[in-house]
C-alpha cells in the first residue's frame, strides 16, 4: 500500500517535471514558425524623400502566405495588414494618384483575389481634458483635440523591420508624439513592459507622448483610434482575464478588438492590448497606470484621415475607440509629462499567456513536496512497524 503510495507520488513528481521540462523545451528551443520578413521604404517611388510623409512596406513571407505590413505617416499614421495566401503577392503605388489622397484603388495588393482579408488602424485624434475634480471622465472640460493628420511628421526612421515615427502638432508648446512599429518573424516576448507576447504573424506599435506641456495642471489624456476594415472591420472588444500576471504585473487582463464573427481556419485580424500605459520610461511597474477604453462606435468620413485608407478601400467600413490613460487617483500628465502605451496588431489566434515553466515548477514543487513527505513519514511509519514487527517473530 504504502509503496503504491509513494510510486504515486514519484509519478506525479515525474509528471510535473517532464510536463515542465518538454514545456520549456518547446518554448526555448526556438524551432517554432517564421516568417522571411523584407522592409521597403516608398515602395516605387522615384527617389527619398516623398513629400507629405512616409510608407513603409514589411513583407512578412509564411510557406503559403504572406504578411504585407503598411505603416503611412500621409496624413493620421496608420498601420494597414493585408494577409493573402500566396508567397508571392505583391504591394502597387501610383505614386501621382496616392499624394492626391482622392482616388481609391491608387494602392493595391496583387493579385487581389489572393487577399484573404485586411484592416487597419488609425491614429486619429488625441484628445485633453481638465479633470479638475480628479474623476478621471472626459465630459465637459475637453480641450479642442488635436488632430494627427494636422501633424509634421518627421521622416521614418528604418531600422531592420522596425520603423519610428515622431511628430507634433503646430500648436504643442513642446514634445511629441512617436509611434515606433515593429515587425516580428517569429515568436518572443518584448523586453519592456507591458511585456507582450508576440508571434510570427503580428506586429507591435509603442506609442508615446512625451514632453507636451499640458493645457491644465489637473491635464489627462485621451487616444482615438479608428479601426477600419472591408468586409470585417473590428467591432467588438473582448476581455481576457487571468489569473497569472507574472510579466505584467498587477495587469490581469488582455483586451481584444477583433471582427464581429469568427472568421475561417485562417483566422482573423486583431487588435491586442493589456490596460496599462507608463507615466516614464523606460516604463516600470510602479510607474503604471490603468487605460479603460469605450464600446466601438460606428464612425463616418473618419476615413479621409489618412492618405493610405483612401488608396486601398473602396468602401471602408470603420469602428472607433477612445482610449484614456489613467483612473482616479492617478498622477496627472503634467508630473512627468510622459505616456506609453502598446498593441499588437496581427491575424491568426491572438498570444495569450499560459502558466510559465517558472510558475509550473511552483506548482509542481508546492504541491509534490507535502505529497512525498506524506508519503515518505507514511513509508517510515510502516518500515518501523514491519521491523518492530520483526522483533517479536523470532517468538512465533
Ligand atoms: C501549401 O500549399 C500546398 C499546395 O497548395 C499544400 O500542399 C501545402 O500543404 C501547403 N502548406 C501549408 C503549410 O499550408
Ligand atoms: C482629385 O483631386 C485632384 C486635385 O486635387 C483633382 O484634379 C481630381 O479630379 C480629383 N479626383 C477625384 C477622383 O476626385
Ligand atoms: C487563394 O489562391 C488561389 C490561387 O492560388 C485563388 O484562386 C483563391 O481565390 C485564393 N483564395 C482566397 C480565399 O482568396
Ligand atoms: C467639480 O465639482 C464641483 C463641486 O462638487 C462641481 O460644482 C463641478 O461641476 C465639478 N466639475 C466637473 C467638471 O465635474
Ligand atoms: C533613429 O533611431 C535611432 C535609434 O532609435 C537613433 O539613435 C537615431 O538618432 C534616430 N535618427 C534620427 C534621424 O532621428
Ligand atoms: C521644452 O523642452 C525642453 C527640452 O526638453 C526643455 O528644456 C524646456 O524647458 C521645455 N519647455 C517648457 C515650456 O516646458
Ligand atoms: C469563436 O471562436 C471561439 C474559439 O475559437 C469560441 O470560443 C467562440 O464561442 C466563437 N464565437 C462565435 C460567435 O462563434
Ligand atoms: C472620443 O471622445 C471624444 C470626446 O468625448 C468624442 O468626441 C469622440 O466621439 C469619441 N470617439 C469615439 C470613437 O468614441
Ligand atoms: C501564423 O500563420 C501561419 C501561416 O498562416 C500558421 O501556420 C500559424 O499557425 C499562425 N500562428 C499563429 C500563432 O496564429
Amino acid at each position: 500500500m504504502a509503496a503504491l503510495r509513494s510510486c504515486g507520488a514519484f509519478c506525479l513528481h515525474l509528471f510535473f517535471l517532464h510536463f515542465v521540462s518538454s514545456e520549456s523545451q518547446s518554448v526555448f528551443r526556438g524551432e517554432s514558425f517564421r516568417r522571411k520578413l523584407s522592409v521597403e521604404l516608398n515602395p516605387g517611388w522615384p527617389g527619398p524623400p516623398s513629400p507629405g510623409g512616409d510608407l513603409m512596406h514589411v513583407r512578412a513571407v509564411g510557406l503559403n502566405d504572406t504578411l504585407h505590413f503598411l505603416f503611412c505617416s500621409q496624413g493620421a499614421p496608420t498601420l494597414l495588414l493585408v494577409h493573402t495566401n500566396s508567397s508571392s503577392s505583391t504591394v502597387e503605388v501610383d505614386w501621382p494618384q496616392f499624394l492626391m489622397r482622392n482616388v481609391s484603388g491608387s494602392l493595391r495588393v496583387e493579385p487581389e483575389s489572393s487577399i484573404l482579408q485586411s484592416n487597419a488602424i488609425v491614429f486619429s485624434r488625441l484628445l485633453e481634458y481638465d479633470d479638475v475634480n480628479d474623476t478621471a471622465k472626459a465630459t465637459s472640460d475637453l480641450f479642442p483635440p488635436y488632430d494627427l493628420q494636422d501633424f509634421t511628421w518627421a521622416p521614418l526612421n528604418l531600422s531592420g523591420a522596425s520603423a519610428l515615427l515622431c511628430g507634433a502638432a503646430a500648436t504643442f508648446d513642446n514634445g511629441s508624439l512617436c509611434l515606433k512599429l515593429t515587425v516580428f518573424d517569429s515568436e518572443g516576448r518584448d523586453q519592456m513592459l507591458p511585456r507582450l507576447l508576440h508571434s510570427a504573424n503580428s506586429s507591435q506599435l509603442e506609442v508615446w507622448l512625451d514632453g507636451l506641456v499640458p493645457r491644465a495642471s489637473r491635464s489627462r489624456f485621451l487616444l482615438e483610434l479608428q479601426a477600419v476594415g472591408g468586409a470585417y472591420p473590428l467591432s467588438r472588444v473582448e476581455v481576457h482575464r487571468s489569473i497569472d500576471d507574472e510579466f505584467t504585473p498587477t495587469i490581469f487582463k488582455v483586451l481584444q478588438w477583433l471582427p464581429a464573427l469568427n472568421r475561417t481556419s485562417h483566422g482573423s485580424v486583431f487588435l491586442q492590448w493589456k490596460p496599462v500605459s507608463y507615466r516614464r520610461s523606460p516604463p516600470s511597474v510602479e510607474e503604471g497606470s490603468p487605460t479603460r477604453s469605450s464600446l466601438p462606435r460606428p464612425q463616418r468620413g473618419e476615413e479621409a484621415l489618412s492618405a493610405l485608407i483612401t488608396a486601398f478601400y473602396a468602401e471602408p467600413e470603420t469602428f472607433g475607440i477612445n482610449v484614456s490613460f489613467g483612473i482616479s487617483g492617478e498622477p496627472f500628465y503634467g508630473r512627468s509629462r510622459f505616456l506609453s502605451w502598446t498593441v499588437l496588431l496581427g491575424v491568426g489566434t491572438p498570444p495569450m499567456d499560459s502558466f510559465s515553466p517558472m510558475v509550473l515548477i511552483m506548482m509542481a514543487v508546492g504541491l509534490g513536496t507535502p505529497m512525498m513527505l506524506l508519503v515518505l513519514g507514511g513509508v517510515c511509519i510502516c518500515v518501523r512497524k514491519r521491523a518492530s514487527a520483526s522483533n517479536y517473530e523470532p517468538i512465533n
